[in-house]
């Protein structure tokens, strides 16, 4: 084994302890809504609004999004890593193709312990003249397709929780996604002898609207629990998904629901993979705090910013107070 590159390494304070504190560990929330009684959705409501105030994390089971569907996107996704290099490079990620294969990401200029592959279904709406799409080519395309229809779904019934938690209509978000930016991720940490040093993911919060993540059961994904400041590990339960608020539910709701700060360990022995969906608006929105929350006794915190702007420069002059710093997607 080589000498692993500094490049990796977390400044001290950053560094992951090795034993991993579950603590109380983030909300599991069952997502069936028995079709009668309306006290059951109320309870449901207040359950994912709890979630978002106190954790800005939790997960969901009873989701209906099929086993069979996780299933397949995930050996798609080990299909696509375990090729050889230069393989995966001919569909690496540069100017011209802003999504596809990349094993070079930093997170606050410390190297991630991670090879990443980026697709959209939809028409991606981020720079779309430079677009290629011949990832087809090497992904299971159908698999995907069908995988994003089935996060779409979900990522609505969530919305929609989350905009009934806020005292706004079910659909009140749903506007904001007749075009979307929406993509999907597959992550992939190999094994890492340094697992005290680097880390999959550096320290981040998600500038999307929500994320809709399945881990494997391996598990590294930490969250800064808004309680204490501790890193709380996330357990992997079988076939749950994990969500989290973004910078744009943070920015619509003026911070009644926060995004929160998240980072990978990684493991010496086994290799990890996850998958994220990242909901996103159209890219000609403008995101800002809602008219029916922000109000006289509750000021808007944010200036609007025009999200294809953001995406295209990723220059965050416009955020008045979010901790730039600590945002990537
Ligand atoms: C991320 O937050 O970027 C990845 C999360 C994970 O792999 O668990
Ligand atoms: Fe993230």
């Amino acid at each position: 084994m080589g000498e692993v590159d500094p490049a990796f390494f977390q400044a001290l304070e950053h560094r992951p302890s090795l034993q991993n504190i579950e603590a109380q560990g983030i909300p599991l929330i069952d997502l069936s809504i028995p079709s009668s009684p309306d006290a059951s959705l109320e309870d449901l409501v207040k359950k994912i609004g709890d979630a978002c105030r106190d954790w800005g994390f939790f997960q969901v089971i009873n989701h209906g999004v099929p086993l069979e569907k996780r299933e397949k996107i995930f050996n798609a996704s080990r299909k696509f890593f375990a090729q050889p290099k230069e393989e995966k490079i001919k569909i690496r990620r540069d100017e011209k193709r802003v999504l596809g294969y990349y094993d070079t990401e930093h997170t606050k200029n410390v190297r991630d312990w991670k090879e990443v592959f980026d697709f959209a279904v939809q028409n991606p709406t981020i720079v779309p003249a430079s677009y290629e799409p011949d990832d087809k080519e090497v992904t299971e395309w159908e698999v995907c397709e069908e995988y994003a229809k089935e996060m779409e779904k979900l990522g609505f019934k969530l919305l929609e929780l989350i905009a009934l938690s806020l005292g706004l209509k079910a659909d009140r978000f749903h506007g904001f996604f007749e075009d979307q930016t929406t993509f999907i991720r597959l992550n992939h940490y190999p094994p890492c002898p340094v697992p005290d040093l680097a880390l999959g993911v550096g320290r981040h919060k998600d500038a999307v609207a929500l994320t809709i993540l399945a881990q494997d059961d391996v598990g590294g994904l930490e969250v800064k629990s808004k309680s204490d400041g501790e890193w709380t590990w996330v357990t992997p339960t079988p076939n749950s998904y994990i969500i989290n608020v973004g910078d744009i539910i943070q920015v619509w709701s003026n911070d009644a629901y926060e995004s929160v700060e998240h980072r990978v360990k990684v493991n010496p022995e086994k290799e990890r993979f996850s998958v994220p969906y990242f909901l996103n608006p159209a890219h000609y929105t403008w995101v800002k705090p809602l008219e029916e929350i922000a109000n006289e006794q509750n000021p808007a915190k944010y200036r609007p910013y025009n999200l294809g702007k953001f995406l295209v420069t990723r220059k965050r002059s416009n955020f008045k107070k979010l901790d730039v710093e600590n945002i990537q997607i």
